[in-house]
């Protein structure tokens, strides 16, 4: 996937129609002077392109494109679908979205629409027609950008449109309502459907939903932004076929609504947001789990970062700034794990609305800023590093994920409400990661074939064919490693039976009778004297061998770790000690790579290595050739200050 734009670009969203005209040949100007390669143009300017329901207004923004053309900085143009103005919400009232209790969601913030509306979908195609037989073969236009965040805000709609939207979708799938019933498993609680048109969306019931209805419905407003995506792209592909095509996806550990292993193929350059999420306990860790997530979705290739936050973002409950340097870490982290573009929301901090206080390379403070000297300073970093781009990370281990698996395994009416699969993901990636090891976090369905080591962090739900991947993996003598609460369900959430884990019975060499989750707040000693809490299971051994059991708890003297041969289970959730000692333990008999010490990320990409050093020491880490942020050549080891960051191609 070769991005359409120079080397490893610094981009952002720019939104002129903010800001006065004489405001505009200033920032070309700063532009300019920071390096930035590509703004994202247009992405709120309906209400400003098409003043009223039969005008145009382009005079503007032509300005404006030709202006950013002569500065010779290219464009990522909008549909400009993403927030419709409020002469359409007046008009048509049937587009705005309605939640589970039956509310309107009214106009007056933005994605003011519902993902079904066919009355929406014909004002937003012609805006996308028009913008394209405008701009499609403007010399400045090199991508072409969907919306924007398909399913921010407005990812799930439960309104009477949705509903038949909904059950078009059923029938597709199911082609008969008796394989609906079978799939739902209506028999119980005298559910079962005569017809679809007696199927509603899954709206807040008396007591506990059907998890299948549930989980189609998560699986049919997937579908359903993708078809408004393929909408929109057709349109583009018909007036302007040789521009690419993206909308930037939202891989994050709060946004679970759109399964992007399914979009990407219709993608031409797979483009992702992040923002640090200061909620987290690390994360930095979490932004290095999204970004090998985001660089799986792409299957492997270089993608760009559409959007993320020089500083503090306005959501979170307290938005915490960064600290001098971190902007340049954490731009090359994302550059390290397959980023060929860094780009910011947004240009200048706007000065009124709901995003006031959010950080952009131009802050209120202007030019003369820390910030948009260190926006300077990144400028001049990525354009040093340009050669990266097209690079591919290597990687020995697989972490596997599925977001069909996250909307299952985190319905109600489980054994513990306290389990969340992010978090036991998180948990084994950054294990992973802290070690100094590369992960790939990819599809239960990808090619395992290159991989030491698969993790399978609670793989609740999983198709037929993931077990024989995995026996495949261990039988060539590569680890596996599946942790609790995995292999539970097939893909209509049906119990696979006989004893847990399920699909992975076999595989572990295992069998659990009954699962005894512990109360919050409780732990459990094991017997090698390693902690754990959460989770516990009644588990026999058929062919495994016991690594370690419970010393205390619910089920004192059970196995807690096992292994069969190369695959082992972990039936407990280990505390971050006892998971980091057991990554150890696996990545070193599986001869994974490692580089890199606690606080200093090591990743290779292609013939570069990327060195991000956290800590408030100086580090020094092997490598041999030419350090491309000073010009320097290191021969046996790089030295790297103390938060400070080091880019070397190596053999140079
Ligand atoms: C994104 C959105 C941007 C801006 C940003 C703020 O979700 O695409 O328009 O709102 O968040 O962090």
């Amino acid at each position: 996937m070769t991005l359409p734009f120079d080397g490893i670009a610094l981009g952002c969203d720019y939104n002129p129609e903010q800001w006065p005209r004489s405001v505009w040949p200033e920032d070309i100007a700063l532009m300019q002077e920071a390096g930035v390669g590509f703004v994202t143009l247009g992405v709120f300017s309906w209400a400003k392109l098409a003043p009223t329901p039969d005008t145009w207004d382009f005079g503007w923004f032509d300005e404006i494109v030709g202006l950013l053309h002569e500065g010779g900085i290219a464009i990522d143009m909008a549909t400009a679908t993403a927030a419709p103005p409020p002469w359409l919400t007046a008009a048509h009232p049937e587009i705005l979205t309605v939640d589970a209790a039956g509310h309107t969601l009214w106009p007056g913030s933005r994605q003011s629409w519902c993902p079904s509306s066919p009355v929406f979908r014909t004002y937003a195609l012609e805006l996308v027609r028009t913008m394209a037989q405008r701009y499609g073969d403007h010399p400045a236009v090199r991508l072409w950008h969907v919306s924007n965040e398909l399913g921010c805000h407005n990812g799930r709609c439960w309104c009477d449109v949705s509903a038949a939207a909904f059950r078009v979708w059923l029938s597709d799938r199911y082609g008969d309502i008796e394989k609906l019933n079978d799939a739902w498993g209506t028999a119980f609680w005298s559910q079962h459907y005569t017809s679809f048109e007696e199927v509603l969306p899954p709206r807040i019931t008396p007591a506990v939903p059907n998890p299948t209805h549930e989980l189609d419905f998560a699986r049919f407003s997937s579908d359903e932004l993708l078809d408004y995506h393929r909408a929109e792209r057709d349109v583009l592909r018909d007036v302007s076929p040789d521009v690419p095509i993206t909308t930037n996806f939202m891989v994050s550990s709060h946004q679970s609504e759109q399964d992007y292993f399914a979009w990407a193929p219709d993608m031409d350059v797979v483009s992702q947001d992040h923002y640090l999420d200061h909620r987290l306990p690390h994360i930095h860790a979490e932004q290095a789990f999204t970004d090998d997530l985001t660089r799986g979705v792409a299957g492997g290739e270089p993608w760009l970062l559409m959007e993320s936050a020089t500083s503090a973002v306005n959501w979170q409950p307290v938005n915490l700034a960064k600290r001098p340097g971190e902007l340049l870490l954490d731009s090359l982290q994302h550059v390290a794990r397959g980023a060929d573009g860094v780009a910011f929301f947004q240009w200048r901090a706007s000065r009124a609305g709901g995003e006031k206080f959010h950080s952009a390379l131009v802050p209120h403070a202007g030019r003369d800023s820390v910030k948009f000297r260190e926006v300077v300073e990144l400028g001049a970093a990525l354009k040093k590093i340009g050669d990266v781009a097209g690079s591919r990370v290597r990687a020995d281990v697989a972490v596997l994920w599925d977001w069909n698996a996250w909307w299952a395994c985190d319905l109600g009416s489980h054994p513990s409400g306290e389990l969340h699969y992010i978090d036991a993901v998180h948990r084994w990636h950054s294990a992973v990661t802290d070690l100094g090891a590369t992960a790939d976090v990819v599809h239960p369905e990808s090619d395992l074939s290159g991989y030491k080591l698969v993790v399978v962090p609670t793989l609740y739900l999983v198709s037929d064919a993931v077990a024989p991947a995995l026996q495949a993996v261990a039988d060539r003598g590569g680890h596996v490693l599946v942790t609790y609460f995995s292999g539970i369900v097939d893909e209509a959430d049906h119990i696979r039976l006989g004893g847990y884990p399920g699909a992975f019975r076999e595989l572990l060499g295992v069998r659990s009778e009954e699962f005894a989750p512990l109360a919050p707040g409780a732990g459990v000693t094991l017997d090698d004297g390693s902690h754990a809490d959460l989770w516990t299971e009644l588990l026999t051994t058929t062919d495994a061998s016991v690594v370690a059991s419970y010393a205390d708890g619910p089920l004192p003297g059970t196995p807690a770790i096992t292994r069969n041969g190369t695959a082992w289970y972990v039936a407990t959730r280990l505390d971050e000690q006892a998971t980091a000692a057991l990554a150890e333990r696996i990545a070193t008999e599986a001869g994974v790579t490692r580089a890199g010490s606690p606080g200093v990320e090591v990743v290779r990409r292609g013939e570069y290595l990327f060195v991000l050093n956290r800590t408030n020491a100086d580090v020094a880490v092997p490598a041999t050739g030419t350090e491309l942020l000073s010009g320097t050549s290191c021969n046996g080891t790089v030295t790297v200050v103390a938060g400070a960051a080091a880019v070397v191609q190596e053999g140079t």
